[in-house]
């Protein structure tokens, strides 16, 4: 027979029982000693020296001095909720994932962030939103990493350390927390113009959702899904809200990031208790899988550029219900890893330079970020598919592996031989056509236009949105200290609308600059995907 391969199997929560704490009559040390007294330190007479021989007292500093893990290097504040997705059948015909067949139940932990704000930071700061969602299917775990606006700042994932730093707090007096108001995000949005579409939507009333309950999902890049006969179709995900989307003004999101900073994690846990269930239909638009991979003159593999739903409709796939709060938040909320790359058969990735460079990042911070290789052996993060991996010791390895061979195939541990291609239902990647090509540090010309689809925005908007939208960048922008990025930033504005650029001028006491200028005079990142064209093939 096989070899007995002991691996993280069971619930996934932090349910009684998954772990064996806080279980017996006694208070005892780590080990199960039972203790007879943990508020007195062993000392040489009842006011000498501690004793360096008290054991109890070191195991119960040392551990609560290393209680603390590195918070995530970007979401870190967040807050998490177990729940159930229905699939309703409608995604079977262009995907074999066993989770979206008609009426399959899916266990799924979801974990709600900001984006910038340390971990105590205030939940109703102008932010964008992460949506992240753990599906615990039976052909293993998807995880579906998205956020609450359905473009991204940069096109290739080269730039993240740089947006990133940008928009976190400066780097000398570490200020401002949470918010885009400030030298470094302006400098970085007006000079890499790619990033101008985020930002509009940040800007608008989505920067500042009601609650979490009200919120849509987006997978942001395209996905491929393959059907059982390996047909192939596009798709970009979103989530939602049955409840519908709500924001609120800038006023309530300021007294509340003051009067209740825990604003949306509170909302959210208090709903689920008194069995409001927060519910979201997830969904696909559907593009065909040409070798452009482009819908309507849009480049898919360009992560700052949506489809409009008038052109591609969004069709329901399925029901999330939250159903539960996590028992602990350390043990849930704080340690789940998701990972771009957590696949299963069915659906694949595409080209897309941000989710590449993703597909990297996630599993490299996490192991710095839990301690090492074994995380997947967290109860949060353990699959609901029987694990058997070749995957080793390390550190905090809580598995029993048995046999001789860790590898496979091997003559020594009672056959099981392994051939590829020979399991039922195996992942497999897409045999998508890499066409001859050159190396080189360049992009499509197609991800260059910056301005079309953040124009669109802002011109879909009510009168009052726009007013929202005016009010937000003259409130961030006026928080900068240097005359030149305002002004840089004008010049994108100037280019975006007119109107909306004299308003927020206006606002700022400063001219509004010529809407007729020349895009290559003030579109310095497409200025640079020029000079990288000249470079040689590395
Ligand atoms: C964390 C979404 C781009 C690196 C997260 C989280 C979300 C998210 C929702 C929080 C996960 C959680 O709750 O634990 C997105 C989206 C992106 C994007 C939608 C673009 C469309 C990127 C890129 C990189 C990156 C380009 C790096 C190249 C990270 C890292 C974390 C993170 C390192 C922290 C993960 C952890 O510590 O567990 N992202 N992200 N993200 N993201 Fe992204």
């Amino acid at each position: 027979a096989a070899p007995e391969v002991v691996t993280a199997t069971g619930k996934p929560t932090g349910a009684p029982g998954t772990a064996r704490a806080q279980s017996g009559a006694f208070l005892t040390t780590s080990t199960g000693a039972r203790l007879h007294d943990t508020d007195h330190s062993l000392k040489a007479g009842d006011r000498g020296p501690t004793l360096l021989q008290d054991h109890h007292l070191r195991e119960k500093i040392t551990h609560f001095d290393h209680e603390r893990i590195p918070e995530r290097v970007v979401h870190a504040r967040g807050t998490g909720a177990h729940g159930v997705f229905r699939s309703y059948g409608t995604a079977a015909g262009v995907t074999a994932a066993g989770f979206l067949a008609d009426g399959v139940e899916t266990p799924v932990f979801v974990r709600f962030s900001t984006v910038l704000g340390s971990r105590g930071s205030a939940d109703t700061v102008r932010d964008t939103r992460g949506f992240a969602v753990k599906f615990y299917t039976d052909e293993g775990t998807f995880d579906l990493v998205g956020n609450n606006i359905p473009v991204f700042f940069i096109q290739d994932g080269i730039k993240f350390p740089d947006v990133v730093h940008a928009a976190k707090p400066h780097p000398d007096r570490e200020i401002p927390q949470a918010q885009s108001a400030h030298d470094t995000f302006w400098d970085f949005v007006s000079l890499h113009t790619e990033a101008q579409h985020h930002t509009m939507w940040n800007m608008s009333d989505r920067g500042i959702q009601a609650s979490y309950r009200t919120m849509e999902g987006f997978g942001v890049h395209t996905f491929r899904l393959v059907d059982d006969d390996g047909g192939t179709t596009l798709v970009k995900f979103h989530w939602k809200p049955k409840a519908g989307v709500h924001s609120l003004v800038w006023e309530e999101a300021q007294l509340a990031a003051g009067g209740d900073p825990d604003f949306h994690r509170r909302d959210l846990a208090d709903a689920i208790e008194a069995g409001h269930l927060p519910e979201w239909e997830l969904g696909i638009q559907t593009f065909p899988d040409t070798p452009e991979q482009t819908f309507e003159g849009i480049d898919l593999l360009d992560p700052t550029k949506l489809v409009p739903e008038e052109l591609a409709p969004v069709q329901a796939i399925g029901l999330l219900t939250l159903t539960a709060n996590p028992t602990n938040f350390f043990a849930e909320t704080e340690q789940v890893a998701f990972h771009v790359g957590n696949l299963v058969r069915g659906i694949d990735v595409t080209n897309d330079p941000l989710l590449q460079a993703r597909l990297f990042s996630y599993v490299d911070t996490q192991l710095t970020r839990l301690g090492g290789p074994n995380f997947n052996q967290i109860p949060v993060n353990r699959a609901q598919a029987p694990v058997n991996d070749m995957l080793r010791d390390g550190y905090h390895q809580h598995a029993v592996h048995s046999g001789v061979a860790p590898y496979r195939p091997n003559s020594l541990d009672g056959g099981c031989p392994f051939h590829a291609g020979a399991q039922d239902r195996p992942f497999v990647e897409v045999p998508a056509v890499v066409e001859e090509s050159t190396k080189v540090r360049a992009q499509a010309r197609s991800f260059d236009d910056h301005y079309t689809q953040t124009r669109l925005f802002y011109r879909s908007m009510s009168a009052v949105e726009m007013d929202h939208i005016k009010g937000a960048y003259a409130f961030e922008l006026a928080k900068c200290y240097e005359q030149a990025v305002k002004e840089r930033q004008l010049q994108c504005l100037a280019n975006i609308d007119e109107d909306l650029c004299a308003a927020v001028s206006d606002a700022l006491g400063l001219p509004a600059p010529d809407p007729t200028i020349a895009l290559e005079d003030v579109e310095p990142s497409a200025a640079l995907s020029q000079v990288g064209r000249t470079f040689p093939a590395e």
